[in-house]
């Protein structure tokens, strides 16, 4: 399956320093994604910055293959409610993906597995691919919860959307991983792959379509030995990408 290397800039960039990451990495792309044809790259950024980047890649033909999501989206589809962003308008903004149920939304905005659920369906409805993040906390893992708190996760996500799941990427990001530099060992991610993977096969017969990242501390030094394993089908990318060079090195780990 082709690889997916996505960056998540969380709340972090100015014009400024979005147009010089975006000219190194548009050198970077030209020359990477010609040797990695089997590779799609994307971004995901802060809302106010959508059109910003979709018009830096117009003006920079290295960046013509680079994909752009946002990092969430309102449930609704329109209407009173202040502050929301609805998924018509990511695609007005020409989104490919927008990341729903990122942890630091469960943790700091109190998302919970239907909310994430019903993000994942309005983003689909407007034809854009919800990036769904799930993941256990330190407690959990060590509490030996880690495949039911996933689980349970995922299976509201699949509840709500029905056939429409293999249209959807899965993020498995373990919290305790996540801006730690504690990274889940290959093995630790490959077995949570795996038992998404079997989850996400009794929910569709087109399961072989859904991707499923690992995220969490993923750097140009770690990121050969996680995405050699065999149901980790890329990265999410948080402060690695941030940095091109860094950035781009994770790309040329995934052509495989
Ligand atoms: P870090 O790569 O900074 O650990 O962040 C991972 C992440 O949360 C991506 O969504």
């Amino acid at each position: 399956m082709k690889k997916l290397i996505a960056g998540n800039w969380k709340m972090n960039g100015s014009l400024a320093a979005n147009e010089a990451l975006l000219a190194e990495l548009a050198i970077g792309l030209t020359k990477g994604l010609a040797a990695n044809p089997n590779c799609d790259v994307a971004v995901c950024v802060p809302a106010p910055y959508l059109a910003q980047v979709q018009a830096l890649k117009s003006a920079h033909p290295g960046l013509s293959a680079l994909d752009v999501g946002a990092q969430d989206v309102s449930a609704q589809s329109a209407g009173a409610y202040t502050g929301e962003v609805s998924a018509a308008m990511l695609k007005d903004l020409g989104c490919r993906y927008v990341i729903v149920g990122h942890s630091e939304r469960r943790q700091y905005h109190g998302e919970s597995d239907a909310l994430v659920a019903d993000k994942a369906k309005a983003a689909l409805a407007s034809g854009i691919t919800p990036i769904v993040c799930i993941g256990e906390t330190l407690a959990e893992r060590e509490a030996g919860r880690t495949e039911e708190v996933v689980k349970r996760q995922l299976a509201a996500v699949i509840h709500a959307n029905g056939h429409c799941i293999s249209e959807i990427v899965v993020a498995y990001e373990p919290v305790w991983a996540i801006g730690t530099g504690k990274t889940a060992s290959p093995e630790e991610a490959q077995a949570v792959h795996a038992v998404l993977r079997a989850q996400l096969k009794a929910a569709t017969d087109q399961s072989a379509r859904v991707k499923i990242l690992y995220g969490g501390s993923m750097n140009a030094a770690n990121a050969t030995s996680l995405l050699t394993q065999p149901d980790i089908d890329g990265g999410l990318i948080g402060g690695a990408s941030l940095k091109a060079p860094d950035f781009l090195k994770i790309i040329a780990a995934a052509h495989v």
